[in-house]
């Protein structure tokens, strides 16, 4: 059996990036990072995409005529590489019909918020703002909406009383590296059926992992 092919976009630093490369190499993801693309020429991603020899392209919206040929190119790019799921890692644009056209429900996000939640950008600062007392993180599938396609996995996570921004989101961040890989993985062993907006994962019980830990400071 063939591993599955993954394509990366990302922007910036590229700590979920490195969630599944270190995922990758410590075997318990049997897939390959065959593209990093970023719109971002400063983008940290791209350091990290050097130091494990993945292949990356800088393409910039400014050089496309529009929105749409600018994600016609990425598609295209991801398709000569055999891609056969996009993973949007801290890419700071909503995707555009020609990708998501081209990879029907095989494009993944992640939010630092439990959608439907505080979609869009700073989830973590809207949460606060908010005063939620539990907030999270969510992967889910991309459609054309801003963070509205079918949910894959969710992990809860307390808000202490003094959270900062910062704060929070360290402890979001921390479990953004457990399921992004995670959904990744089931996606790879061919677990994942979406019926409708609602997704069901084979053989999956979530709730051992991603309930509140009982320690906060795990
Ligand atoms: C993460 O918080 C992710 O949830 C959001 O963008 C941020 C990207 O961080 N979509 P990184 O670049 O993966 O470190």
């Amino acid at each position: 059996m063939s591993f599955l092919r993954i394509g990366v976009l990302a922007s910036g630093r590229g700590s979920n990036f490195q969630s599944i490369i270190d995922e990758i190499a410590s075997h318990r993801l049997k897939a390959e990072i065959v593209l990093l693309i970023t719109d971002n020429p400063s983008a940290f991603a791209i350091e990290r995409a050097q130091q494990h020899g993945i292949e990356y392209l800088v393409i910039l919206s400014k050089e496309y005529r529009s929105k749409d040929e600018f994600f016609v190119k990425i598609a295209e790019e991801l398709k000569k590489r055999g891609v056969g799921l996009v993973v949007l890692a801290g890419f700071m644009r909503i995707a555009g019909k020609p990708l998501i056209d081209a990879f029907p429900n095989r494009i993944m996000n992640i939010h630092p918020a439990l959608l439907p939640s505080f979609p869009g950008l700073h989830g973590q600062r809207q949460s606060l703002e908010y005063g939620v007392k539990i907030s999270g993180c969510t992967v889910h599938f991309v459609d054309e909406g801003m963070d509205t396609g079918p949910i894959i996995i969710q992990a809860a996570v307390p808000v202490l009383q003094n959270d900062t921004e910062e704060t929070l989101s360290e402890r979001i961040l921390r479990y953004e590296h457990k399921i992004y890989p995670e959904a990744i993985r089931l996606f790879s062993e061919g677990r994942i059926e979406i019926e409708g907006r609602t997704v069901r994962i084979k053989g999956y019980n979530p709730i051992d992992t991603y309930m509140i830990s009982p320690s906060l400071t795990e």
